[in-house]
């Protein structure tokens, strides 16, 4: 199926009672979208970010996370930090290639530029970086962050947004 195949996801706002279904969301994806870029040992270390649902959930709260709702469930969310950054961006493997993330990037583009961001930056997954690539994102440098006893390499990407972008696009999610 491709995203043209069916209606798109909706999107809204997070909400805390939405914590346990991200949680389960993100090791998902992590889990079984990312293992022919990472080690199940990097996976691990990654996936622990959600062993603690209370921080999980002050890490959602804390920045302007966007939930993707498809049957009345979620199935996607991605989250934009202050007014430039993508921090989080995870779709579930069962629905994957149906244009959910591109939905879910589309809105944090609009939003960050609403807010006055000329450019939006994410620090790209292996995984995920052919995804921001193909939306115009640049890889600016490598990184190698610590995650519990492993360390993951990922790369700073940057996309500059048209001034017009918020003023001609309205009406945000
Ligand atoms: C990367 C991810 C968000 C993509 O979500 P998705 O819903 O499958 O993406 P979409 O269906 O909206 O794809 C939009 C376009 O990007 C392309 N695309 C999707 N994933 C891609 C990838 N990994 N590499 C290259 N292109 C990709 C699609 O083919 C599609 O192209 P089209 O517009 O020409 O049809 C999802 O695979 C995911 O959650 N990955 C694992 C988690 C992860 O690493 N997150 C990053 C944290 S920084």
């Amino acid at each position: 199926m491709t995203s043209r195949a069916r209606p798109p996801a909706g999107l809204r706002p997070f909400l805390p009672d939405d914590t346990p279904l991200l949680a389960e969301i993100f090791r998902a994806s992590v889990g079984e979208l990312t293992s022919d870029d990472y080690t199940p040992a990097q996976q691990a270390a990654w996936i622990a970010a959600a062993d603690d649902e209370e921080a999980f959930a002050a890490r959602l709260a804390g920045e302007l996370t966007l939930v993707a709702i498809v049957d009345g469930a979620p199935v996607g969310f991605a989250a934009l930090k202050g007014a430039d950054a993508i921090d989080m961006l995870y779709v579930h493997p069962a629905v994957v290639r149906q244009g959910i993330g591109a939905q879910l990037c589309d809105a944090l583009e609009k939003l960050a530029a609403a807010r006055g961001t000329t450019k939006l930056i994410a620090d790209a997954s292996d995984s995920v970086l052919g995804f921001f690539e193909h939306r115009g994102f640049v890889p600016q440098r490598r990184n190698t962050v610590r995650r519990h006893d492993e360390w993951l390499a990922n790369t700073t990407v940057q996309k500059p947004l048209a001034a017009a972008q918020a003023s001609k696009q309205g009406s945000t999610p």
